[in-house]
């Protein structure tokens, strides 16, 4: 019962949709609450890692997980690129804005009749780390879709040269964004797509510590 197959192992998790300021008042996001990163960190403490969870959602962390809370996607890179080194596994759950308004507005934006604003492309976190990623890491990314999900996730598996990307289906309520559970898909090199059935949030996250866990023995 004591065996813990993460001990002495560097784990990093991001969590939470992350906002990007458009003025001091107002952001645009997306609706992850969290819940799926926050569970994975707890997991991997659970199996003994040593955890960094980097997130920009409120939700409360327990006791030895080290927490750094960041606001925007650019934030997020930073905290994430700066520990990639020194980790042994990364798995990005975060919701990452892919955009953010091309200008930050210092003061409160004027009400207008139409506004337009104009958003540039952030970088894309889980693609350089996959870039910069050795043989001995282990990178774990999501695949958040609401059609075409094997297309769309093989090509993630790919492009972002992850180990195992994890895809959910967002289009539903029950499952996905801001629930306690979900149902997922792993798609890997290592085997065929494999379909994790409905079930607590929680639980699915200790199946991706599994997976981990035996994909680094
Ligand atoms: O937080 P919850 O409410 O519990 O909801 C969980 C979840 C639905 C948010 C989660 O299960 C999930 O799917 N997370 C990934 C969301 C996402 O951004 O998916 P994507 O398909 O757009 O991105 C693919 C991967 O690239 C993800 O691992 C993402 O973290 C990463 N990414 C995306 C954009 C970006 N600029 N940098 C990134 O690293």
């Amino acid at each position: 019962a004591d065996y813990l197959p993460l001990k002495n192992k560097a784990v990093l998790v991001t969590a939470g949709g992350t906002k990007e300021r458009i003025d001091p008042v107002r952001f645009i996001s997306n609706d992850s609450s969290g819940k799926m990163g926050h569970a994975l960190a707890d997991a991997a403490f659970i199996n003994g890692a040593d955890v960094t969870l980097i997130t920009s959602s409120s939700l409360p962390v327990s006791g030895n997980i080290k927490v750094i809370r960041v606001e925007s996607a650019d934030e997020m890179h930073e905290a994430v690129s700066s520990r990639f080194e020194s980790s042994e596994v990364l798995i990005m759950a975060a919701a990452v804005s892919d955009y953010s308004p091309e200008t930050i507005s210092t003061k409160k934006m004027k009400k207008q009749d139409h506004m337009t604003l104009t958003f540039k492309k952030n970088k894309d976190i889980l693609k350089e780390m996959g870039r910069r990623k050795k043989s001995s890491q282990c990178l774990v990314g999501f695949a958040a879709e609401t059609d075409n999900i094997y297309e769309y996730a093989e090509k993630k598996l790919l492009e972002k040269n992850a180990d195992l990307i994890v895809a959910n289906d967002i289009g539903k309520k029950d499952r996905g964004f801001n629930v306690d559970q979900n149902e997922v898909i792993f798609f890997s090199n290592q085997h065929e797509p494999q379909i994790i059935p409905l079930k607590a949030k929680k639980e699915v996250a200790q199946d991706i510590i599994d997976w981990i866990v035996e994909f680094t023995d």
